[in-house]
């Protein structure tokens, strides 16, 4: 089937924290966006019309993209922004996955109020879900508001490349709950249940910058699906969700048998800082109400603290994929080894920058120690469409398989003056049709240690193992989960420490990896892998779509 949207991307005036009504830009007037329902197998088609003063992409997150990679969405790496005014249809088929994805902006930081959700069904008739029938789905969104206009704060930013300073709330859903100051009614969300039903919950981080603890007092989960793949059934109490992950987890309303008031609540991981969180603590919240009880005060879950990466561990470490038939495997072997390191540094300045210099306070971030442009003339699968004379001028193919100096990552390395240096530039990774890559990602240390999640555009990859410190081989290789291991598109790599992934480059196009944190993409924790066709036109680039925007 053909599931069909309209995306109007424009003005919304909204007024929350007390704070006057401001504009911001959303999507046909909603904060979250609108959520597309469609099933495995569909077409999905989206008419985004951009009525809003900024250049607009969408990228659809998670979304393999076979055979359709202009319609992926970065900007400047699978196509030009669509200008204010202008317009671009979208075109893609969910195949081979289920579960909960998303949509955001890929341009700027926009993407803190123009999201949603896409929610994978399975196939009419075809098969049910691999867990027990919910009576009902509920998108729960988190995200992150801010007391400004987010294209200023980006430009800003990136201008002076400061880290964006930090949100001014979390949000379920949109609205921030009961715990910040001014919030009302109208600003907290609501859920409805009834006595033992059984809720599917799809959970999504849309925040900026921060991994998110998620709870409901009194309940706990069993969690079914991460980024669209199906888990090995986990029960658990708490959720870790870094941004651009989703988790979809079962809940049975029946905290108790007179049933209550319960808070769902999100409030922030961040391993990071070693003096105290310069971000808000407070937690965000929604409420859970069953039907027909008293409106008493809800029960507030306990939340772990901001630093618990003993907890945050536990939880993205102990998924398991849901082996079934017919669904790919892990491959046992790789063709191509890599090992990035991703990390903080500082740089020499961009041509738009201002108060740029080599101090200390000018941050900039790198995969492998090169800090990622994007290009401004053409996008870069433009460029390798148009082939190699243009793509020489737009990208070199001479990302490394491996740092340029080996330290001691997760030391205080600020010292050494190669690692903590990083040049501008724009380096791609060319990969053969169908080859297998293995990528050792290891989180440095260098100005702060992070969990940065990492998002492979394109592709899910497998994987197969993660640990704190530095990468070891020989300790690493032998717990390989070559068995289950979980299916993602995007990894929280532990704070000071490691994650081995694993995928088959078997989608031609231009794909972009990169830290899911906005501020850090913006600084350069990225590159984009070039994969070449196959030998048939289906394993081709196809020609891209004549509306295609021009830069
Ligand atoms: Cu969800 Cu490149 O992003």
């Amino acid at each position: 089937a053909i599931v069909e949207h309209t995306f109007n991307v424009g003005n919304l005036s909204i007024s929350q924290l007390c704070q006057p009504a401001r504009i911001i830009t959303a999507v046909n007037g909603q904060l979250p966006g609108p959520t597309i329902k469609a099933r495995e197998g569909d077409t999905v088609v989206v008419h985004l019309v951009n009525l809003s003063p900024y250049n607009m992409t969408i990228h659809w997150h998670g979304v393999f993209q076979r055979g359709t990679p202009w319609a992926d969405g970065p900007a400047m790496v699978t196509q030009c922004p669509v200008k204010p005014g202008g317009n671009y249809t979208y075109r893609f088929n969910v195949t081979d996955q289920e579960g909960t994805l998303w949509w955001h902006a890929h341009i700027s930081f926009l993407r803190a109020t123009v999201y949603g959700a896409l929610v994978i069904r399975p196939r009419a008739g075809a098969k049910a879900y691999p867990f027990p029938k919910p009576h009902r789905e509920e998108t729960v969104i988190l995200g992150e508001w801010w007391n400004a206009n987010v294209y200023d704060l980006e430009r800003m930013a990136f201008m002076t490349a400061m880290p964006a300073v930090h949100a001014d709330a979390y949000t379920i859903n949109g609205k921030p709950g009961d715990f910040y100051n001014c919030s009302d009614a109208n600003q907290t969300y609501k859920f409805q249940v009834r006595q033992n039903e059984r809720i599917l919950l799809r959970i999504i981080n849309a925040a900026l910058n921060t991994p998110l603890f998620f709870k409901v007092a009194n309940h706990s989960f069993t969690v079914v699906g991460a980024d669209a793949a199906y888990t090995t059934p986990y029960a658990t109490d708490v959720v870790a969700i870094a941004p651009g992950q989703t988790v979809d987890a079962l809940m049975v309303a029946g905290a108790t048998a007179a049933g209550g008031r319960y808070y769902m609540a999100a409030s922030p991981y961040d391993s990071a800082v070693p003096n105290g969180p310069p971000f808000s603590q407070t937690t965000a919240t929604a409420v859970v109400e069953y039907a027909g009880s008293p409106s008493t005060p809800p029960v507030l879950p306990p939340m772990p603290a901001y630093n618990d990466t003993a907890t945050a561990f536990r939880f993205f470490s102990n998924l398991t994929a849901l082996v079934l038939p017919g669904k790919p495997t892990v491959p046992l072997a790789a063709d191509v080894h890599m090992f990035v390191t991703v990390g903080l540094g500082v740089s020499d300045c961009m041509p738009d920058q201002l108060l740029c210099n080599r101090s200390t306070t000018h941050f900039s971030s790198s995969m492998n120690n090169a800090s990622f442009v994007l290009p401004k003339s053409v996008s870069m699968l433009q460029a390798h469409y148009a082939g190699d004379d243009t793509a020489a001028g737009v990208y070199t193919r001479d990302f490394p398989d491996a740092p340029p100096v080996i330290f001691d990552y997760t030391a205080d390395a600020s010292d050494n003056a190669t690692m903590q240096y990083t040049a501008k530039s724009t380096k791609v990774r060319t990969l053969r049709f169908n080859e297998t890559v293995e990528m050792v990602l290891q989180n440095t240390r260098l100005i702060a240690k992070e969990s940065h999640p990492m998002h492979l555009h394109g592709f899910n990859f497998f994987v197969l193992a993660q640990g704190f410190g530095n990468y070891d081989a020989a300790t690493a290789v032998p717990k390989f989960n070559l068995v289950n291991p979980q299916e993602r598109n995007t990894i929280a790599v532990p704070t000071g420490g490691w994650a081995v992934i694993r995928f088959v480059a078997n989608n031609p196009g231009m794909w972009f990896m990169h830290c899911h944190f906005d501020a850090h993409l913006d600084l350069g924790l990225a590159m984009v892998f070039e994969v070449q066709n196959g030998p048939t036109a289906e394993t081709s680039v196809p020609p891209p779509p004549r509306d295609l925007p021009k830069c």
